[in-house]
This record gives C-alpha cells, sequence and structure tokens, in this order.
C-alpha cells in the first residue's frame, strides 16, 4: 500500500498541499505544474518556483500529515465519498474495505481538525482552503469513528461560511477521493455567491 516515494512524487505532492496556479490564467490553472498529465501521475517539467517557497512545507506535524495525505491521494481508488446537506452545512461519510486506507482517513481528519485549532493552514493557494482557514473562528468540524471509517459533521451559522463547507466537501474531497493526484493539484472555485471579503 505504500508506495515509494519518488521525487516526481514529492513534487507532485509539494504542488497538491499548496494547488497554487503560477499565473493564474484559464489554461495554467488546468495545469498548474506547466505540463502533464497522466492518469494519476503528473509528469513534471520543471520545478515551479513557488515549490521553493512554500510556508506550508514547514511547520508541526507537516511531515505526518504530508504522509497521510499522500497515502489518501494513492489509494483514492478505494475511498467512498458521501455527502449529505444539513441546515448548516454537511455530513459526510468516507468510508473504505482496506483497513489501512480506514487508519489514513481517520487520521487525517484528526490531523486537519488540529491544524483548524492550531491555525496552521495548508494548501493556502487555493481559494477555498485559504477562505475557509481564514473563517476558521466560525465553523465547526466534529467527527465520530464509524465501522470502515469516518463520520465528519461540519457546520457553520454564517451561510457564507456553509457554502465553503459545502464546496469543499463536495467540490474538493469527493473529487480528490474520485480522481486522486491528478485532482488534488488544482486549486478550487470558490462557491456561487460567495463574497471573499465576507467577515
Ligand atoms: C483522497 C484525498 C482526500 C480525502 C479522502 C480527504 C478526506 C477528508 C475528510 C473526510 C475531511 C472531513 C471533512 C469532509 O468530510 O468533508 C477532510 C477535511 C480536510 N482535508 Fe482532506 N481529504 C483528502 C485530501 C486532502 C488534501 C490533498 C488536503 C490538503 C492538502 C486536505 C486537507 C483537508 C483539510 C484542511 C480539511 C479540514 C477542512 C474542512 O473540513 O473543511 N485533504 N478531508
Amino acid at each position: 500500500m505504500d508506495p515509494k516515494t519518488s521525487p516526481t512524487m514529492l513534487l507532485a505532492l509539494a504542488a497538491a498541499l499548496s494547488a497554487c496556479s503560477p499565473s493564474g490564467d484559464e489554461s495554467s490553472r488546468e495545469m498548474p505544474m506547466g505540463g502533464m498529465m497522466s492518469d494519476d501521475m503528473p509528469m513534471m517539467e520543471r520545478m515551479p518556483e513557488w515549490m521553493m517557497s512554500n510556508e506550508d512545507m514547514s511547520g508541526a506535524g507537516m511531515m505526518q500529515d504530508m504522509r497521510s495525505i499522500q497515502g489518501l491521494l494513492t489509494n483514492h481508488e478505494k475511498i467512498e465519498r458521501r455527502v449529505e446537506n444539513i441546515p448548516n452545512g454537511v455530513r459526510t461519510l468516507t468510508t473504505s474495505d482496506d483497513p489501512e486506507v480506514v487508519q489514513l482517513v481517520r487520521t487525517h481528519v484528526r490531523q486537519m481538525k488540529a491544524r483548524y485549532e492550531r491555525d496552521q493552514p495548508i494548501r493556502m493557494m487555493d481559494p477555498v482552503f485559504r477562505e475557509l482557514f481564514r473563517n476558521r473562528d466560525k465553523a465547526s468540524l466534529t467527527y465520530e469513528d464509524i465501522p470502515g471509517g469516518i463520520r465528519a459533521t461540519h457546520t457553520s451559522d454564517d451561510p457564507q461560511v456553509v457554502l465553503l463547507i459545502r464546496q469543499h466537501a463536495r467540490q474538493f474531497v469527493s473529487e480528490a477521493a474520485e480522481q486522486g493526484m491528478r485532482r488534488a493539484m488544482r486549486p478550487t472555485e470558490l462557491p456561487e455567491g460567495y463574497h471573499a471579503d465576507a467577515e
């Protein structure tokens, strides 16, 4: 299950953690590395400058968090997701038949919740992540281990933050579970109706 960590994989992972679009135009949004892509494993042509000065890559717990994220992305085909809207957000079920993947997803959710609590953002060049971390005080992320996975409940009393929560759950996590690294290397569009300046 644990794939060999090649330099290519490390570069892809750095891109997934940051998910930036160097020039911000439409074509580079689709291909932020300036050239990809096979099914799951992107091919790097050059190391982008932004990757060298990535604040995401340092700090407490980064290596552990990276390991779980890499495990999830490379095992994405073994992951099932269900997302249900509830009044102030979402309830999600993330499951797998593979016990090691179950462990990875449970660990990941705990690690990400801890990042909220420590205010230690990740993937800050993805606008949805940036806004979620900026509004972290207005959201509540709780979870419960269930057989074969985890149930997460992510809510907010602020309708603008609810938009972000739903966008993250469906347009990022569920798509990453479907597509793996290929999806993680692309940023996530802000949801329709979201005003980035909302306080
Ligand atoms: C197949 C890949 C992935 C899976 C299965 C996964 C799974 C999850 C789950 C179950 C949650 C709880 C909230 C929810 O269910 O919607 C979550 C939250 C989170 N994940 Fe992931 N994740 C994946 C990839 C990533 C990547 C690549 C990153 C960042 C580099 C990331 C960062 C986060 C953060 C920051 C949260 C907390 C924020 C929030 O819930 O809004 N995840 N993830």
